[in-house]
């Protein structure tokens, strides 16, 4: 091939090969993307082995049954930039991920493999320090320890591969000063269980052998099977676009289309799951948003993708399912993590269309639930019923006469004696609520409203009854409600309002009074509308 030598430019090794260490993977992406490769070479079990030596020296193993290769297979396999896959659905693309992905981890990493029983174990190993130190892109032919060759009896047996990480300067975030130590044992037994969730969700699809969209392959780390864990919660999530919603026709740069897959699932609010249901559906702010998942394998979750703000809590009950293949790579921009894409904007503007009906129902099976709960927890209205108990001086109508079966009041006040008054009649239920009662029996979405109560020793005197499901109430009284002294002139505020217009009032005015009162109530509604329901942290502070 014609070229001119004095152009050609070879990047420094040692320079390079450090460098691009810092690609930006943690610990879990990094193994995920060998856990790739297995599954890309056909294997049906991978086995991770996370190991602390007592002198602090760390080990990760990265067992596989698949395919295996031979001597000249992995000294190109283990190639900055290796060939392209024949196949292009399968999990890897760039030649990088085994280099890339473990360097960023440790300083040498081995690769011992075989594809058959009856073969030699073929090795290689890259160790930065090796070519550091030479400057080459030099890799190193070692022979295979009997350690090696019973680590590969153990895990694999006949044909595959196995990873060794070794000289992990990057696992843990830090230097113990015990090496091997109680402290730097704990951390790695996080580590383990934080890769153990990382698995179980980014290969839930392989994981669960009952999932007929994907092949199955069991993932064992350090001997325990890994629990495949579906964001989505189907068994009592409920999946809200319809099928012709469900496929998103997308063009390719190259002229051609394709087509990307959504699901929108809502899922149940936490308060009306069970301790097992919980445990499955893993509520929290952090979990709702987009999983994009490229040929199967998830690559990129949480968050709204840039098509919403960040994450909010009345949103929590929304994750979206994206699915793409490979011939999207170029489209959504894979990166080489394979941990994140950018959609377009023409997409980003024709999601944010199809999911805003989406959003809006989440958010409002969200709230109406929040609200039903808060509605449950009580407000102590107690003090406000004994201060106006003790104050008898204050203005307000003498009830003469009461009848139950008519909700009719006969009382004296401002207008004369013998006023008829139509108001709720009730009796009392302790005298801690003969005032001021909060209640949930509104229909007709006011905040208050007037209520003549008799007591054993009382024929009957006004009081205000409070809509527990009004925004008002929901969302300023419980935010109120660790302070006695708000709810308490609140309190005494609308009773005062009930006790005036009782006061004032006369059959021509009632009516009158009672459209001022759902006019407030109204007023109030969408005054607050911007104003969040308060949750469970806000209240308990
Ligand atoms: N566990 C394995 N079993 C068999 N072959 C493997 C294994 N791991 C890697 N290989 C071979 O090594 C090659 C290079 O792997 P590498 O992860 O660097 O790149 P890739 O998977 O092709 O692309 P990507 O950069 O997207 O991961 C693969 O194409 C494959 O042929
Ligand atoms: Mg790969």
């Amino acid at each position: 091939m014609a070229g001119n030598p004095d152009l050609v430019n070879l990047p420094d090794a040692d320079r390079l090969i450090t460098g691009l260490r810092d690609t930006g993977y943690e610990f879990t992406t990094a193994a995920a993307d060998i856990v790739d490769n297995s599954i890309a070479a056909n294997a049906t079990t991978v086995s991770i082995d996370l190991e602390l030596m007592s002198d602090g020296r760390k080990f990760v193993y990265f067992a596989d049954d698949g395919d295996g290769m031979n001597d000249v297979q992995l000294f190109k396999a283990m190639r900055y930039g290796a060939e392209q896959r024949e196949n292009l659905a399968s999990l890897g693309k760039f030649g990088l991920g085994l280099k890339t992905a473990s360097s960023s981890i440790c300083k040498k990493f081995t690769v011992i493999s075989r594809q058959s029983a009856l073969d030699e174990l073929a090795k290689l190993a890259w160790d930065l320090d090796h070519v550091s130190k030479i400057n080459e892109w030099e890799m190193l032919k070692e022979t295979v320890t009997d350690e090696e060759a019973e680590k590969f009896d153990e895990l694999i047996g006949g044909k595959g591969t196995l990873v060794i990480w070794s000289k992990c300067d990057r696992l843990l975030g830090k230097i113990f000063q015990d090496p091997g130590g109680t402290q730097e044992k704990a951390a790695m037994t996080r580590l383990n269980n934080k890769l153990k969730k990382h698995v179980g969700l980014v290969y839930h699809r392989f994981l669960d052998f009952d999932d007929s969209r994907i092949h199955n392959v069991a993932i064992y780390v350090n001997g325990e099977k890994v629990v495949p864990w579906n964001p989505f919660f189907p068994q009592r999530s409920e999946q809200v676009l319809v099928a012709e919603q469900q496929e998103i026709e997308i063009e390719l740069p190259d002229g051609g289309d394709t087509k990307a897959k959504v699901k929108a699932w809502i899922l149940p609010h936490q308060k009306d799951c069970n301790a097992e249901e919980k445990e499955l559906a893993q509520h929290s702010n952090k979990a709702q948003g987009f999983y994009i998942f490229r040929e199967g394998r998830l690559i990129d979750s949480g968050g709204w993708a840039g098509i919403w703000g960040a994450p909010e809590p009345h949103m929590s009950l929304l994750r979206i399912e994206f699915d793409f293949d490979h011939s999207l790579d170029e489209a959504f921009h894979v990166d080489v993590k394979k941990s994140s894409i950018r959609f377009d904007p023409g997409l980003e503007e024709y999601l944010l269309e199809l999911l805003n009906p989406v959003r809006r129902e989440a958010e409002r099976r969200y709230r109406r639930k929040s609200k039903q709960v808060l509605g449950e927890r009580g407000i102590d209205h107690a003090s406000s019923n004994i201060s106006v108990q003790s104050t008898p001086n204050v203005a307000k109508p003498t009830v003469t006469e009461v009848d139950e079966s008519t909700k009719t009041v006969v009382v004296t006040n401002k207008n004369g004696p013998s006023i008829r008054l139509k108001t709720p009649v009730e009796k009392a239920s302790s005298p801690e609520s003969l005032h001021i009662e909060a209640v949930d029996s509104f229909t007709d979405g006011g905040l208050w409203e007037p209520v003549f109560r008799s007591s054993a020793d009382q024929l009957a005197s006004v009081g205000v009854k409070i809509n527990k499901l009004h925004d008002f109430y929901q969302k300023i009284y419980q935010r109120a409600s660790s302070s006695g002294y708000s709810v308490q002139g609140m309190d005494l505020l609308l009773w005062a309002f009930c006790a005036a217009e009782q006061n004032h009032s006369n059959p021509e005015l009632e009516e009158i009074f009672e459209d001022l009162r759902l006019e407030v109530a109204s007023n109030l509604r969408k005054l607050l509308k911007d104003v969040e329901i308060p949750e469970g942290r806000e209240l308990d502070s």
